[in-house]
């Protein structure tokens, strides 16, 4: 549970700093290491979310493999001491250089998304001597049910490949010596509340297992992706994402072959609540319908609500005043860089300080420098 104390115990922080609980993600990773161990299923982490180095430590020690999708991520995941047979590499356009990290780490899969890729991969692999293995991400054409910004997996995005390329791909795989394709991988996108969604996706997947069951092909296993969201509405009551119906809704409708495994990609259910933003109030402004409140972290510490009009739950942590109504905002010269339209805060004063909850996933990695401002700091509890 988030408490005030972080008020005291790093006052001589300077803000704005993420803050992240490690209690907090330990109890998600026993929970969710606890769900997925009933059905022996694989999860990767997706770096993506969060790769700090303290974070992706805690996590290898639960057995997580690494989900990546760049040379950097791959790089960053064995410098952690993931095994290299964990390693999965994602992403439609990687580069030469690389594919070549992978091969040269002996990496568990690449996923891809477009022959052109494969026949690139098969290439380096043989200027090595090697054979990659490969698994074929395919657009399922499911709807996510999430932000536009954040949706992967319907026939207009740009990930995957589609159904009607796969006969193709199929057929050009048999001349690649050195490509072994063990998987089929899948992700429809981020964030995603509505269960159903899931299901949705397992009666999509047992489909297309049938056609390539139909051709001779069944493969070593099955990557679903990631996307369980989490309530950033709601943080302390819900703590730890509900990775028991989302991993029994697999069990329930997924329907693998004999000795096939199952694997997930998972970022954020696994780090958002563990992080927090901490900023202190810099100056009250009237304004014509709320006053604002501007704080001095923003959409460089913490870039959601401006890219994906997302909201995290704010708190005044100097303050139990009653409410009133603000806009909560950043320093930075753009009118997206919002935390939030007349939410209501207790009375807020300068230097008060201000938490953005749920900011563990997508929060530090975004952060950027632009307006030339420094980088935060991240300190641990
Ligand atoms: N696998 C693939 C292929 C992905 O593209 C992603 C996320 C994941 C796994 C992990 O998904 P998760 O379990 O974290 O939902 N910056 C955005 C989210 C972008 C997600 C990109 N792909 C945000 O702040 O909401």
């Amino acid at each position: 549970m988030f408490t005030p104390e972080i008020i005291t115990k790093f006052s001589n922080t300077p803000t704005p700093f993420y803050h992240y609980d490690l209690n907090v993600l330990e109890q998600t990773l026993k929970a969710l290491k606890s769900e997925a161990n009933k059905y022996d299923y694989h999860v990767h982490y997706a770096l993506k979310a969060n790769s700090n180095n303290i974070i992706l430590n805690a996590i290898k020690q639960f057995g997580l493999g690494a989900d990546c999708v760049s040379g950097n991520e791959i790089l960053k995941a064995v410098e952690c001491g993931y095994n290299n047979t964990s390693i999965a590499f994602a992403g439609l356009g990687k580069s030469d250089q690389e594919i070549n990290i992978g091969l040269d780490h002996n990496i568990f899969c690449f996923n891809c998304e477009s022959l052109p890729e494969i026949e690139v991969i098969n290439e380096l692999a043989a200027n090595k001597n090697k054979v990659a293995n490969i698994a074929l991400r395919i657009n399922p054409n499911v709807n996510a049910k999430t932000h536009h910004y954040i949706t992967t997996g319907l026939e207009e995005n740009k990930f995957g490949i589609n159904m009607w390329e796969l006969e193709n791909v199929i057929e050009a795989l048999k001349s690649f010596n050195n490509i072994k394709l063990i998987g089929l991988h899948f992700h429809i996108g981020s964030q995603i509340t509505d269960l159903s969604v899931f299901k949705g996706l397992c009666i999509r997947v047992n489909e297309i297992q049938d056609w390539f069951i139909s051709r001779n092909i069944i493969v070593e296993h099955i990557n679903v992706g990631g996307g369980l969201g989490v309530d950033y509405e709601n943080p302390d009551e819900n703590l730890i994402p509900d990775f028991k119906n989302y991993f029994g809704l697999f069990n329930q409708f997924l329907t693998l072959q004999p000795s096939q495994q199952l694997h997930f990609e998972l970022g954020r259910a696994i780090v958002a609540q563990c992080g927090n933003l901490i900023s202190k109030v810099l100056y009250i402004k009237n304004g014509v319908n709320t006053n604002f409140s501007i704080i001095d972290a923003g959409m460089t510490e913490l870039l959601r609500p401006a890219l994906y009009q997302a909201t995290h739950k704010i708190e005044n942590l100097s303050s139990s005043a009653p409410t009133q109504k603000y806009d909560v905002v950043g320093p930075v010269c753009e009118s997206s860089d919002c935390f939030g339209k007349a939410i209501d805060l207790p009375e807020t004063k300068r230097g008060d300080v201000i938490a953005i909850r749920t900011a563990g996933a997508y929060g530090e990695v975004m952060a950027n420098r632009y307006n030339l401002r420094e980088l935060n700091e991240v300190v641990f509890s």
